[in-house]
């Protein structure tokens, strides 16, 4: 049983490191399951500090370069200090003599960096202001905006301050340098959370019916053993950047990509095809506006892609049409199992996973 980590003052233990990790907000479960299949985690705060999209976790000191293969999470901030501070002006002299009392490990050169949620009498910059100055004032280093030795964080979130350094420079979300970047392309930690929401195991047939740039395939190339993996897309262009991508990760013999239209997928794939699991990400029609066609769409995909399913099929879709997806799953021959919402790109999004109705 996980214990749930007390943010105010609690302070450092001996072998043990105090970590906040950043994910995609609706994710946090995603990455508590992760964490404890990887690591030994001895205590976890789900929306730590009350935010979306940020977990703690209290590992043995000894497993902290595990947390960087984690697939579910983008940065991590080994925690130094959390205090509680006022909202007003005061926080800001809260902050200067909370920063100074810290023990911070530092380099030669220091950035402060803050993220601030809720309402503050104050902005980031004047904490980074007053973090930066008791980092001075108490240590005498130099502060280096482009590229500091050691990336300090100060973050506040409502009435917290929670003071660490961060470990990760660029977002662990960048898996390989994209040779194709799709313009709807998904972040791999969504690709990654979908993948594990199907339960996708060792000898699964995993189809993605509109893969773009191949981001959920190629996820599941690199973060799975044993699949036989297929994606589709209707435009030629993607799919030769899919094979692209797939070159780039290193993953292209074991994906294949093909052009073809999921309204139609009996037509794309071979007669008697079957699919253990779909996993999807949906076109929106929201940037291309073409809203007016998504219904068709989704309904002729569904209704086109029930016979290729067994019965303990599973289908894993993110979409921002959760009214429309729960209507067309009714008529369709499909239950809902689960639906989780997140945010995507500042979108409210829903991953949504199905099951072919029985007997349907
Ligand atoms: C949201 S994007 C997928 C992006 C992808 N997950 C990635 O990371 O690159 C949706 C994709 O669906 C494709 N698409 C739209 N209608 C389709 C259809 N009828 N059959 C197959 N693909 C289709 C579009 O070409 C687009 O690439």
């Amino acid at each position: 049983m996980l214990g749930v980590a007390g943010a105010g003052g609690v302070g450092a233990r001996a072998g043990v490191v105090w970590l906040m990790v950043t994910t995609v907000p609706g994710l946090e479960d995603v990455v508590l399951r992760e964490a404890c299949e990887r690591l030994d985690v001895l205590e976890a705060d789900l929306r730590f500090g009350n935010v979306g999209g940020r977990v703690s976790l209290r590992i043995p000191e000894d497993q902290l370069g595990r947390v960087f293969a984690l697939r579910s999470i983008e940065h991590v901030i080994e925690i130094i200090r959390v205090f509680e501070i006022e909202r007003d002006r005061r926080g800001l002299d809260q902050i200067y003599n909370g920063v100074y009392g810290c023990s911070i490990p530092l380099g030669s050169t220091f950035r402060v960096t803050c993220e601030r949620i809720g309402e503050h009498e104050f902005t980031s910059l004047d904490v980074q202001r007053v973090a930066g100055q008791a980092i001075v004032d108490r240590y005498g280093r130099k502060v280096d905006l482009k590229s500091p030795e050691t990336i300090v964080r100060v973050d506040v979130a409502h009435n917290l301050c929670i003071v660490g350094v961060q470990r990760t420079r660029s977002s662990l979300r960048i898996r390989y340098p994209r040779a194709f970047q799709h313009r709807s392309a998904l972040n791999p930690v969504i690709a990654y959370a979908m993948l594990r929401i199907a339960d996708v195991k060792p000898g699964d047939r995993v189809l993605d019916a509109f893969c773009g740039g191949g981001t959920i395939i190629i996820e599941a190339a690199q973060a799975f053993e044993g699949l036989e993996l297929i994606g589709i897309d209707v435009s030629p262009k993607s799919i030769e950047g899919a094979w692209r991508n797939s070159e780039a990760a290193g993953v292209r013999d074991k994906v294949k990509f093909m052009v073809g239209d999921s309204r139609r997928i009996g037509r794309v794939l071979p007669v008697g095809f079957k699919i253990d699991k779909v996993v999807s990400n949906l076109p929106f029609g929201i940037r291309s506006g073409r809203l007016e066609v998504i219904p068709k769409i989704y309904g002729e995909f569904l209704a086109s892609l029930r016979p290729l399913l067994k019965d303990d099929s599973r289908v894993c879709l993110l979409t921002v049409h959760k009214d429309l997806m729960e209507n067309i799953c009714a008529s369709l021959g499909y239950d809902i199992l689960e639906s989780k919402q997140i945010l995507h790109g500042g979108l409210r999004a829903w991953i949504i996973l199905l099951k072919p109705s029985m007997g349907g």
